[in-house]
Protein backbone atom coordinates (compact mmCIF):
# COMPACT_ATOMS: atom_id res chain seq x y z
CA UNK A 1 0.00 0.00 0.00
CA UNK A 2 1.39 3.21 -0.96
CA UNK A 3 0.77 6.95 0.58
CA UNK A 4 0.86 9.65 -1.39
CA UNK A 5 1.22 13.09 0.69
CA UNK A 6 0.55 16.35 -1.13
CA UNK A 7 1.33 19.27 0.65
CA UNK A 8 1.16 22.84 -1.07
CA UNK A 9 0.93 25.64 1.73
CA UNK A 10 3.67 28.69 1.69
CA UNK A 11 3.51 29.17 4.90
CA UNK A 12 5.99 27.25 6.23
CA UNK A 13 5.54 26.30 10.31
CA UNK A 14 2.18 28.33 10.58
CA UNK A 15 0.46 26.41 8.13
CA UNK A 16 -2.60 25.09 9.27
CA UNK A 17 -2.99 22.26 6.30
CA UNK A 18 0.16 21.03 6.72
CA UNK A 19 -0.98 20.12 10.45
CA UNK A 20 -3.56 18.33 9.23
CA UNK A 21 -1.57 16.62 6.44
CA UNK A 22 0.85 15.12 9.01
CA UNK A 23 -1.98 13.87 11.90
CA UNK A 24 -3.49 12.56 8.41
CA UNK A 25 -0.22 10.71 7.58
CA UNK A 26 0.24 9.39 11.69
CA UNK A 27 -3.23 7.98 11.33
CA UNK A 28 -3.08 5.82 8.60
CA UNK A 29 0.82 4.82 8.88
CA UNK A 30 -0.67 3.81 12.17
CA UNK A 31 -3.37 1.62 10.88
CA UNK A 32 -0.95 0.82 8.04
CA UNK A 33 2.27 0.09 9.37
CA UNK A 34 3.35 -1.54 6.52
CA UNK A 35 2.48 1.34 3.97
CA UNK A 36 4.91 3.33 2.03
CA UNK A 37 5.08 6.68 2.72
CA UNK A 38 5.91 8.77 -0.74
CA UNK A 39 5.72 12.66 0.16
CA UNK A 40 6.00 15.28 -2.54
CA UNK A 41 6.09 19.07 -1.01
CA UNK A 42 4.68 21.51 -3.54
CA UNK A 43 5.93 24.45 -1.80
CA UNK A 44 9.30 24.00 -1.41
CA UNK A 45 9.88 21.76 -4.54
CA UNK A 46 6.99 23.58 -6.87
CA UNK A 47 6.34 22.31 -10.36
CA UNK A 48 6.61 24.93 -12.95
CA UNK A 49 3.63 26.22 -14.42
CA UNK A 50 2.75 23.79 -17.52
CA UNK A 51 4.42 25.24 -21.00
CA UNK A 52 4.33 24.21 -24.46
CA UNK A 53 6.91 21.47 -23.87
CA UNK A 54 5.89 20.18 -20.77
CA UNK A 55 2.13 20.23 -21.98
CA UNK A 56 3.18 18.45 -25.28
CA UNK A 57 4.99 16.13 -22.94
CA UNK A 58 1.86 14.94 -20.82
CA UNK A 59 -1.02 15.26 -23.46
CA UNK A 60 0.28 14.01 -26.61
CA UNK A 61 1.69 10.75 -27.70
CA UNK A 62 5.29 9.93 -27.16
CA UNK A 63 5.48 8.74 -30.75
CA UNK A 64 5.13 13.04 -31.61
CA UNK A 65 7.87 13.76 -29.52
CA UNK A 66 10.11 15.97 -30.64
CA UNK A 67 13.68 16.08 -29.07
CA UNK A 68 12.81 18.73 -26.36
CA UNK A 69 9.40 17.35 -25.37
CA UNK A 70 11.50 13.71 -25.55
CA UNK A 71 13.74 15.19 -22.96
CA UNK A 72 10.97 17.17 -20.32
CA UNK A 73 8.49 13.68 -20.89
CA UNK A 74 10.32 11.83 -17.86
CA UNK A 75 9.96 14.15 -15.21
CA UNK A 76 6.24 14.81 -16.64
CA UNK A 77 5.68 11.12 -16.32
CA UNK A 78 7.11 10.76 -12.97
CA UNK A 79 4.39 12.43 -11.41
CA UNK A 80 1.24 10.95 -13.41
CA UNK A 81 2.98 7.78 -12.30
CA UNK A 82 3.40 8.91 -8.38
CA UNK A 83 -0.33 9.36 -8.27
CA UNK A 84 -1.80 6.22 -9.70
CA UNK A 85 0.84 4.15 -8.09
CA UNK A 86 -0.54 5.49 -4.64
CA UNK A 87 -3.90 3.56 -2.90
CA UNK A 88 -4.60 6.88 -0.54
CA UNK A 89 -3.51 10.26 -1.79
CA UNK A 90 -3.72 13.36 1.28
CA UNK A 91 -3.71 16.70 -0.12
CA UNK A 92 -3.00 19.60 1.77
CA UNK A 93 -5.14 22.35 0.22
CA UNK A 94 -5.37 25.54 1.88
CA UNK A 95 -7.77 28.31 0.35
CA UNK A 96 -5.51 31.04 -0.85
CA UNK A 97 -7.25 34.00 -2.90
CA UNK A 98 -10.68 31.56 -3.22
CA UNK A 99 -9.01 29.18 -5.02
CA UNK A 100 -6.04 26.39 -4.41
CA UNK A 101 -2.67 27.29 -4.25
CA UNK A 102 -1.77 27.37 -8.10
CA UNK A 103 1.22 25.42 -6.95
CA UNK A 104 -1.51 22.51 -6.15
CA UNK A 105 -2.87 23.50 -10.11
CA UNK A 106 0.50 22.71 -11.19
CA UNK A 107 0.28 19.47 -10.06
CA UNK A 108 -3.55 18.64 -11.05
CA UNK A 109 -1.86 19.70 -14.66
CA UNK A 110 0.47 16.81 -14.45
CA UNK A 111 -2.53 14.13 -12.89
CA UNK A 112 -5.67 15.16 -15.40
CA UNK A 113 -4.38 13.44 -18.80
CA UNK A 114 -6.48 12.81 -21.49
CA UNK A 115 -6.29 8.85 -21.84
CA UNK A 116 -4.86 8.28 -18.56
CA UNK A 117 -7.03 9.48 -16.22
CA UNK A 118 -10.05 10.84 -17.81
CA UNK A 119 -11.45 9.73 -21.09
CA UNK A 120 -14.20 10.73 -23.04
CA UNK A 121 -17.00 8.18 -24.15
CA UNK A 122 -20.54 8.03 -25.37
CA UNK A 123 -20.54 11.71 -25.56
CA UNK A 124 -19.03 12.47 -22.24
CA UNK A 125 -16.30 12.59 -19.81
CA UNK A 126 -15.18 9.02 -17.96
CA UNK A 127 -13.03 9.26 -15.02
CA UNK A 128 -10.47 6.23 -15.21
CA UNK A 129 -8.67 7.16 -11.55
CA UNK A 130 -11.39 5.78 -9.21
CA UNK A 131 -10.04 2.73 -6.21
CA UNK A 132 -8.30 5.30 -4.66
CA UNK A 133 -9.13 6.70 -1.59
CA UNK A 134 -8.50 10.58 -1.21
CA UNK A 135 -8.15 12.99 1.75
CA UNK A 136 -8.38 16.65 1.27
CA UNK A 137 -7.13 18.74 4.44
CA UNK A 138 -8.66 21.97 3.95
CA UNK A 139 -7.40 25.09 5.62
CA UNK A 140 -9.38 28.80 5.46
CA UNK A 141 -9.60 31.52 7.04
CA UNK A 142 -12.85 32.18 6.86
CA UNK A 143 -16.14 30.05 6.69
CA UNK A 144 -17.54 29.10 3.58
CA UNK A 145 -20.43 27.08 3.64
CA UNK A 146 -21.79 24.52 1.22
CA UNK A 147 -23.06 26.45 -1.95
CA UNK A 148 -20.95 29.77 -1.04
CA UNK A 149 -20.03 31.29 -4.43
CA UNK A 150 -16.71 32.60 -3.37
CA UNK A 151 -15.72 29.06 -2.77
CA UNK A 152 -13.16 27.83 -5.66
CA UNK A 153 -11.26 25.71 -3.55
CA UNK A 154 -13.19 22.21 -2.37
CA UNK A 155 -15.43 22.96 -5.40
CA UNK A 156 -12.72 23.03 -7.68
CA UNK A 157 -11.56 20.05 -6.10
CA UNK A 158 -14.21 18.18 -6.05
CA UNK A 159 -15.20 18.72 -9.41
CA UNK A 160 -11.39 17.55 -10.87
CA UNK A 161 -10.99 14.66 -8.74
CA UNK A 162 -14.79 13.57 -9.66
CA UNK A 163 -13.70 14.25 -13.49
CA UNK A 164 -10.99 11.44 -13.09
CA UNK A 165 -12.64 9.17 -11.34
CA UNK A 166 -12.82 10.10 -7.54
CA UNK A 167 -16.42 10.21 -6.26
CA UNK A 168 -15.83 10.14 -2.81
CA UNK A 169 -13.19 12.27 -1.84
CA UNK A 170 -13.12 13.29 2.05
CA UNK A 171 -12.54 17.00 3.19
CA UNK A 172 -11.41 17.45 6.11
CA UNK A 173 -11.87 21.17 7.15
CA UNK A 174 -10.10 23.94 9.47
CA UNK A 175 -12.32 27.32 8.86
CA UNK A 176 -12.40 30.76 10.70
CA UNK A 177 -8.11 30.32 10.58
CA UNK A 178 -7.97 34.04 10.52
CA UNK A 179 -10.71 34.86 13.44
CA UNK A 180 -7.90 34.40 16.58
CA UNK A 181 -5.84 32.29 18.01
CA UNK A 182 -8.81 30.58 20.20
CA UNK A 183 -10.82 29.94 17.20
CA UNK A 184 -7.87 28.40 15.06
CA UNK A 185 -6.92 25.96 17.46
CA UNK A 186 -10.62 24.66 18.36
CA UNK A 187 -10.58 24.67 14.38
CA UNK A 188 -7.52 22.57 13.89
CA UNK A 189 -8.71 20.60 17.09
CA UNK A 190 -12.07 19.78 15.21
CA UNK A 191 -10.34 18.76 12.29
CA UNK A 192 -8.08 16.44 14.26
CA UNK A 193 -10.94 14.70 15.98
CA UNK A 194 -12.19 14.09 12.69
CA UNK A 195 -8.80 12.89 11.68
CA UNK A 196 -9.39 10.26 14.60
CA UNK A 197 -12.80 8.71 13.02
CA UNK A 198 -11.07 7.90 9.21
C1 LIG B 1 -1.87 34.14 0.04
C2 LIG B 1 -3.06 33.89 0.94
C3 LIG B 1 -4.31 34.10 0.45
C4 LIG B 1 -5.43 33.84 1.26
N1 LIG B 1 -6.69 33.99 0.74
C5 LIG B 1 -7.76 33.63 1.48
C6 LIG B 1 -9.08 33.69 0.93
O1 LIG B 1 -9.30 34.05 -0.21
N2 LIG B 1 -10.11 33.31 1.71
C7 LIG B 1 -9.94 32.86 2.99
O2 LIG B 1 -10.92 32.51 3.65
N3 LIG B 1 -8.70 32.79 3.54
C8 LIG B 1 -7.62 33.15 2.81
N4 LIG B 1 -6.36 33.06 3.35
C9 LIG B 1 -6.22 32.50 4.69
C10 LIG B 1 -5.88 31.01 4.58
O3 LIG B 1 -6.88 30.29 3.90
C11 LIG B 1 -5.69 30.40 5.96
O4 LIG B 1 -4.66 31.10 6.62
C12 LIG B 1 -5.35 28.93 5.90
O5 LIG B 1 -4.92 28.50 7.18
C13 LIG B 1 -4.26 28.66 4.87
O6 LIG B 1 -3.75 27.35 4.97
P1 LIG B 1 -2.26 27.15 5.50
O7 LIG B 1 -2.29 27.62 6.93
O8 LIG B 1 -1.97 25.69 5.38
O9 LIG B 1 -1.34 28.00 4.65
C14 LIG B 1 -5.25 33.35 2.57
C15 LIG B 1 -3.94 33.16 3.05
C16 LIG B 1 -2.85 33.41 2.25
C17 LIG B 1 -1.47 33.15 2.78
Amino acid sequence: MQILRIDSATTGEASVSRVLTQAIVDHLTAQHPEATLVERDLATDPLAHIDPVTTAAIRTPQDMHDETVAAAFPAERAVLDEFLASDVVVIGAPMYNFTIPSQLKAWIDRIAVPGVTFTYKDGGPQGLAGGRRVIVASSRGGAYEDGNPADHQETLLRLVLGFIGIDDPVFIRAEKIGFGPKVRDQAIADAKAEIAQL
